[in-house]
């Protein structure tokens, strides 16, 4: 089945406290919505694989992807959401490969929206609505900034993609813009 936002959001809060992981989920959810109508696809089912992406991190760090394929599997969730959260940890803690639009778009955004949120954090508005690209790739290529953040994947997901890296920056940011408030990331403005 194919949950409605509340079901999704209730199972999120059911496995998560962490503030941090519940605003990276809603981060993720809020690009995923932005990346699915730029393909023309459906935003619900988007956000939902963005929004539960992480579900089992906070309690089983050590089964990563793993232990949700088996809640949601229990929950009764469609295959395509399963194998799309899964393959977010491609290479990491699955051997999923991302193949749909869907799947790529994640396994690219997850991480660069880490470098958004570390950015926005910083800047004086602590806002993302007056986030430019221009801001976001200089900070992509200092390693040192938000370290965690894994340039590698991000590279890696926008290769599959077969998108410039430019427009895969600009698109993410502007679905996090979409969702400023909902996302944590309003800031002062
Ligand atoms: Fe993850
Ligand atoms: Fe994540």
């Amino acid at each position: 089945m194919l949950p409605t936002k509340e079901e999704a959001l209730e199972l999120l809060l059911k496995y998560n406290e962490s503030d941090a992981l519940i605003k990276h989920a809603k981060q993720v959810e809020a690009a995923m919505m932005h990346w699915a109508k730029y393909y023309g696809e459906d935003e619900h089912k988007y956000g939902i694989v963005g929004l539960l992406h992480d579900l089992d991190y906070e309690k089983y760090p050590d089964l990563h992807c793993q232990k949700t394929e088996e809640i949601l599997k229990e929950n009764d969730y469609d295959e395509d959401i399963i194998r799309a959260i899964m393959s977010h940890g491609y290479g990491i803690c699955t051997d999923v490969e991302p193949i749909t639009n869907m799947e790529k778009t994640l396994f690219t955004i997850d991480e660069l929206t880490g470098i958004i949120n570390a950015l926005c954090l910083l800047r004086p508005s602590h806002s993302v609505l007056d986030l430019k690209t221009k801001s976001l790739s200089k900070k992509f290529k200092d390693k040192k900034f938000a370290e965690g953040c894994d340039r590698n994947i991000i590279n890696k997901g926008i290769e599959m993609l077969g998108l410039d890296r430019n427009v895969v920056f600009e698109e993410t940011i502007k679905g996090l813009q979409e969702r400023a408030e909902e996302c944590g990331l309003k800031g002062e403005l």
